[in-house]
């Protein structure tokens, strides 16, 4: 059975990652809006992998009989002033998110539960990737120079983003 302290720890991360998923919905409006479709749909399947890793935190917790506390989800920002502004505050978040599982290992570590810190590594690994997409989406953001011609071409190439 998972001790105390870890499993508070872990609810908190599911309630984060249940706001990570309302987030990138904002996100999707937003470009929605813009009427770029590309990056509505991106942040959509954004939306959709982050209430995944909520369930994923909510499966373990239920697995190692821990007590699921579900807590009220704070309202998400709706604007941003830029497509590029948007998926900059995206890299942010993602930064945050993987200080907050960095915090997690390290609870794990001083618990000696290894049961969760081999759980957690799983999400270690994700955060370098969801870091990196990321960044690359913002790094041709900048290279476009907001010619919309560019904008419209590198939409193109987040409406081809799949399934995880
Ligand atoms: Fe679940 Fe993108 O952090």
């Amino acid at each position: 059975m998972i001790g105390k302290k870890m499993a508070t720890a872990l609810n908190e991360q599911m309630n984060h990652e249940f706001y990570n998923s309302r987030l990138y919905l904002a996100m999707a409006a937003f470009f929605h809006d813009l009427n770029m479709e590309g990056g509505a749909h991106w942040m959509e399947l954004q939306a959709q992998e982050e209430t995944g890793h909520a369930m994923r935190l909510y499966s373990y917790l239920k697995e190692r009989g821990g007590r699921i506390m579900l807590e009220a989800i704070q309202a998400p920002p709706m604007e941003w002033d830029s497509p590029l502004a948007a998926f900059e505050a995206a890299y942010q978040h993602e930064c945050s998110v993987t200080k907050e599982f960095d915090q997690l290992v390290e609870l794990a570590c001083a618990e000696k539960d290894n049961a969760t810190l081999n759980f957690l590594q799983w999400f270690v690994t994700e955060q370098v990737e969801e870091e990196s997409t990321v960044d690359a989406v913002v790094q041709k953001i900048k290279m476009a120079h907001d010619a919309p011609g560019a904008i419209f071409m590198i939409d193109r190439m987040l409406a081809q983003r799949g399934q995880a």
